[in-house]
């Protein structure tokens, strides 16, 4: 059978990577995270003190580090997955983590740090076989997958994902404090000025609402 593109796309803790790791382990496809990517950057960001208590972001800076990123996946035997490298550093863990979540969502919204995004997503991807999860992925990134998903859950469902997987690292925050994070970062990513993803995504949220 002929490889292909999958694209996942949807809001923070919908259940994106769950279905694409999956999907993925099934099909025996490479797997991106791509909001691990941008994590990734943030966390970079963050250790460089590029971002302030106000959340904010040094731009120049960063956009001049840009070239110094260097950014991977490599397989953990554990889990069988692939998780993100930063330098040659497993980050994985850490970039999951508030501090990195908390300012994300505005260190994506750098139209510099997309671009260097996107070019190494595209780079990745580019002998089809993937499973790539994100915002962009089905309207910028692979406007050509033969695949394309969008995945929303009712918000009470994400922010008690969102609880569990910080629980699991022995970081506990209320669910409405973790509920008030996606709703911003929601705002955050319906509103960057980059491309369709707006329109898109705005379009696809409206049409996948649950019904109240
Ligand atoms: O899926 P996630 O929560 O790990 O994504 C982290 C942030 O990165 C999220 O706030 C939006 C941004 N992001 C993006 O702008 N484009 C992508 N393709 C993936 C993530």
């Amino acid at each position: 059978m002929q490889n292909i593109t999958i694209a996942i796309d949807g809001f923070s803790s919908c259940g994106k990577s769950t279905l694409a790791k999956a999907l993925a382990y099934k099909l025996n496809y490479k797997y991106i995270d791509t909001g691990a990517m941008y994590r990734a950057v943030t966390l970079f960001a963050i250790r460089k003190h590029w971002i302030d208590a106000e959340k904010n972001i040094n731009t120049q800076a960063l956009i001049g580090a840009l070239p110094e990123i260097e950014l991977g996946f490599a397989n953990n035997p554990e889990t069988h997955h692939s998780d993100i490298t930063l330098n040659g550093e497993n980050v994985e863990q850490e970039i999951r983590l508030m501090p990195v979540s908390s300012v994300v969502s505005k260190v994506s919204t750098i139209k510099e740090v997309r671009e260097k995004m996107v070019a190494l997503q595209r780079q990745m991807g580019k002998r089809k076989g993937v499973v790539m999860d994100g915002r962009d992925i089905g309207t910028n990134v692979f406007p050509k997958a033969e695949l394309k998903l969008f995945m929303t859950a009712d918000p009470e469902v994400r922010a008690r994902r969102r609880a569990d997987e910080y629980s699991s690292k022995g970081q506990y925050f209320s669910i409405e404090e973790i509920k008030h994070n996606l709703q911003q970062r929601d705002q955050e990513d319906l509103n960057r000025k980059e491309k369709k993803l707006i329109h898109d995504l705005q379009l696809l949220a409206q049409q996948n609402a649950p019904k109240t």
